[in-house]
């Protein structure tokens, strides 16, 4: 059955995949918008990155919405010493010929929702979360017309990313990570834990390349631009590829392992701030808000991210 989907996203080279993914999986996917997110850069290049992404692939029918440009609360942490200036370094992609929407995203959320039958939309989010919790301090009702939230965010037993403790997309919202987790909504996250073993190594970025394709080139110029952080830092075979287990899980869940268990987000302003507490051995009676997967099948990872990568221009 097609999926509707919303999608939250800061591109960011790893969320270009996961958009990638989903657009190869159309029989599986029905994208309704697209609302870019202050994150990795500065709202501003991600909405030309959503952009310059749809362009490439051929998919202008998706509408792209800018969200708020800051996070809920503190200033605007970005990453730009892992996807460099403009967010989507690597291949020289040119200007985006089309435009925004006028609707800003946090109302595309809200009237999107209040128009579609309840459980109809799942929110596919690559981000922080700041647009939905936005959405839902704005219009409460509509948590419980959302069929789930999935989301990278987190981690855990992998630690952050950005400080010690937190992984960037909740650091960088950690307010609108709390209200999501918070929200009863059905939630399904990703963290650093399952997307740290999937790594681009040479080989499956070859295999990307080798497709000829403007995307499948694109994509690989991309991955091989943001990988150098990550190499350095990690000394890995490949560099972690984040973003398309979000999708990858809605597609094929049984490459995935997790579990059902409380997931609370840390607000205290310190060393653990913004930190995902992961209750993986229940040891409290804490609500078991969060599907946290914990393990992934990366040959498999990858052979659905080609096939799909396959299927674009
Ligand atoms: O913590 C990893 C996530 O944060 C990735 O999606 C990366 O692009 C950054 O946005």
């Amino acid at each position: 059955m097609t999926r509707k989907l919303i999608i939250l996203t800061d591109p960011g080279q790893d969320q270009a995949a996961a958009l990638y993914m989903i657009l190869g999986a159309p029989q599986a996917f029905d994208v309704l918008g697209i609302v870019a997110t202050a994150g990795n850069i500065d709202l501003s290049y991600t909405t030309d990155n959503c952009l310059k992404l749809l362009e490439l692939a051929e998919r202008t029918d998706i509408p792209v919405f800018a969200g708020c440009p800051r996070p809920m609360s503190g200033t605007l942490v970005t990453a730009e010493h892992v996807h460099g200036p403009t967010g989507l370094d690597g291949p020289d992609l040119p200007d985006p010929v089309t435009r925004i929407e006028e609707e800003h995203g946090v109302q595309f959320i809200i009237r999107t929702l209040r128009e579609a039958p309840p459980g109809d939309i799942t929110i596919c989010s690559l981000s922080p979360l700041t647009n939905l919790a936005m959405a839902l301090v704005e219009a409460p009702e509509i948590g419980s017309r959302i069929k789930e939230v999935v989301a990278m965010a987190g981690a855990y037993f992998e630690v952050g990313n950005i400080t010690p403790t937190a992984e960037f997309n909740v650091y960088v919202d950690p307010v609108a990570a709390d209200i999501v987790f918070r929200s009863g909504i059905a939630l399904t996250i990703l963290p650093l834990d399952v997307t740290h073993r999937m790594l681009s190594t040479p080989d499956r970025l070859g295999a990307m390349r080798a497709l000829g394709s403007r995307c499948g080139i694109a994509m690989a110029e991309m991955l091989e631009f943001s990988e150098s952080f990550d190499l350095k830092k990690y000394g890995w075979e490949g560099a972690p590829l984040h973003g398309p287990c979000v999708p990858a899980f809605m597609l094929r869940p049984e490459i995935f392992e997790g579990r059902h268990i409380n997931v609370s987000v840390a607000l205290d302003k310190g060393l653990t701030y913004g930190m995902t507490v992961a209750d993986w051995w229940c040891i409290t009676d804490r609500e078991k808000n969060v599907f946290y997967v914990r393990d992934g099948a990366p040959e498999a990872y990858y052979t659905l991210l080609l096939e799909c990568l396959s299927t674009l221009p």
